[in-house]
């Protein structure tokens, strides 16, 4: 378990101000130009050393990524940096944290990130929703362009660079990172097919990469205390600290920042107070955000929460949005909500994303209510599998995934409805959530 020196966000719950003044007290922006006179080479080398995997959900190197960054940007095709705060994903809140309570670490790492990649600027796009969060965003730039960390000449280092932050309208499709380019360059936030990955061709068609909030935010503590600090935390493969974000049935739900691996229950124990009722009580747990397949209780217990780990389980890491779920849960209308949260949010461009979202939650509906013929079980997971992998993003993939999980764990309880046709009693607690 994390130490409580090992922490990078210790401003995470706000018991201090999210100014400069005492962000640089907290050790932010501390002599930042040391930072940067190691090279942008050095600076990626050390990322690369350090293990760090991106935070939004993916888990790719982020120091690969930052080395497919043009070392030599033509003067008419700058490199760009965009940071995505379009925190979307169902049970995710930790950008909204970091961005709330600790700005100037994501602010000094778009810094020193852009800096590293040779980029001119930082564009952080940051989810509509997130209104008192933008103001503090925007303070806070304002701040450090007013202490001369940012703009001509950054932290004194003879490097220029400008971050503009740039609010959302409220569509999840806007997270995925090509609509967001989309979306920034002020057209309608659809996906672009890859490859072309951004650093290929990005923003207005530049060089861009594009980073995770907790990403970023972490970079300038790795490199102050050493990429070997940080791979000595975790795992293999799965390194450093993370911030996971515990809901639903737990008894005190909480963001909280623990080492990569630790087991759920601990991660459980030692920051939510436990299951509701106890641990006979949990049911499944979705370990990383809606887009990732649930797992039962008795595989979750001792899982290792990293990338790994929970994808050996048939589920992934994601975002770290742990939503619990015990045994009150109608774990056929919880999965039947998300399915018709993705129905809404598709973009409809591409026919498996914007037809099957849609034909799915309409079996799932049907499945919830027992209303259903016991062979559609395996029409749906079929189907499931026809729009996973053939369309343009993640969304088809994300679609598919949970309700793929809740048959392969739940299918005694789907066919039990069936026998018992037309009984969904929900309980009164379901009822004041609609
Ligand atoms: P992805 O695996 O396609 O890409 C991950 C990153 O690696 C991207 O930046 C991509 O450009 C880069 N990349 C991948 N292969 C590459 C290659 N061959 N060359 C160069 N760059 C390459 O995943 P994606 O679609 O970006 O993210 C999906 C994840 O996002 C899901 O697993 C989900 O957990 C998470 N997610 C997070 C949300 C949030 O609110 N934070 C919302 C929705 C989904
Ligand atoms: Fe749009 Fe869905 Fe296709 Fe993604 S998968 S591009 S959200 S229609």
């Amino acid at each position: 378990m994390l130490a409580d020196k090992d922490r990078i966000f210790t401003n995470l719950y706000g018991f201090q101000p999210w100014n400069i003044g005492a962000a640089m007290k907290r050790g932010d922006w501390d002599n930042t130009k040391k930072l940067l006179e190691i090279g942008p080479d050095a600076i990626i080398d050390a990322i690369k050393a350090s293990g760090l995997r991106g935070r939004g959900g993916a888990g790719f190197p982020t120091g690969m990524k930052w080395s497919f960054m043009p070392k030599e940007p033509r003067a008419d095709r700058p490199n760009f940096l965009v940071i995505n705060a379009d925190e979307s994903e169902p049970g995710s809140c930790k950008d909204r944290e970091i961005i709330r309570h600790d700005p100037h670490k994501l602010i000094e790492g778009a810094l020193v990130a852009g800096f590293a990649m040779r980029a001119r600027a930082a564009y952080i796009y940051i989810r509509g929703e997130f209104i008192r969060e933008a103001e503090t965003l925007f303070a806070a730039v304002a701040e450090a362009y007013g202490k001369g960390f940012l703009g001509k000449n950054a932290c004194g280092s003879g490097y220029d660079f400008d971050v503009f932050v740039h609010r959302g309208a409220g569509a999840y499709i806007c997270g995925e990172e090509t609509a967001m380019l989309e979306s920034l360059e002020g057209k309608k936030g659809q996906p672009r097919l890859k490859p072309p990955f951004p650093a290929g061709a990005g923003l207005y068609g530049c060089p861009t990469t594009v980073n995770n909030v907790e990403s970023i935010a972490v970079t300038p503590t790795i490199l102050r205390r050493g990429a070997a600090w940080f791979s000595s935390i975790g795992n293999e493969n799965n390194k450093g600290t993370k911030l996971f974000q515990i809901s639903g049935h737990v008894n005190t739900p909480c963001v909280v920042e623990e080492a990569m691996g630790i087991p759920f229950r601990d991660l459980i124990e030692k920051h939510a107070g436990g299951i509701r009722g106890g641990w006979d009580n949990l049911l499944a747990v979705i370990p990383g955000g809606s887009s990732v397949p649930l797992v039962p209780a008795e595989q979750i217990m001792d899982a290792p929460m990293d990338f790994d780990g929970l994808k050996a389980l048939g589920s992934g890491l994601g975002t770290a949005a742990v939503i619990v779920m015990d045994k009150s849960t109608d774990i056929v209308r919880a999965i039947s909500r998300i399915s018709h949260f993705y129905k809404h949010e598709s973009c409809g461009q591409c026919t498996p994303c914007r037809e099957g979202t849609g034909w799915m939650w309409r079996v799932m509906e049907r499945l919830r209510t027992g209303d259903a013929e016991a062979s559609e079980i395996d029409t749906l997971f079929q189907v499931t599998k026809q729009v996973e992998g053939h369309t343009i993003c993640a969304l088809g993939d994300a679609a598919a995934w949970p309700i793929q999980g809740l048959i392969r764990h739940f299918r005694p309880e789907l066919e039990r409805r069936i026998a018992e046709r037309g009984r969904d009693e929900a309980t009164p607690m379901q009822e004041a959530a609609e």
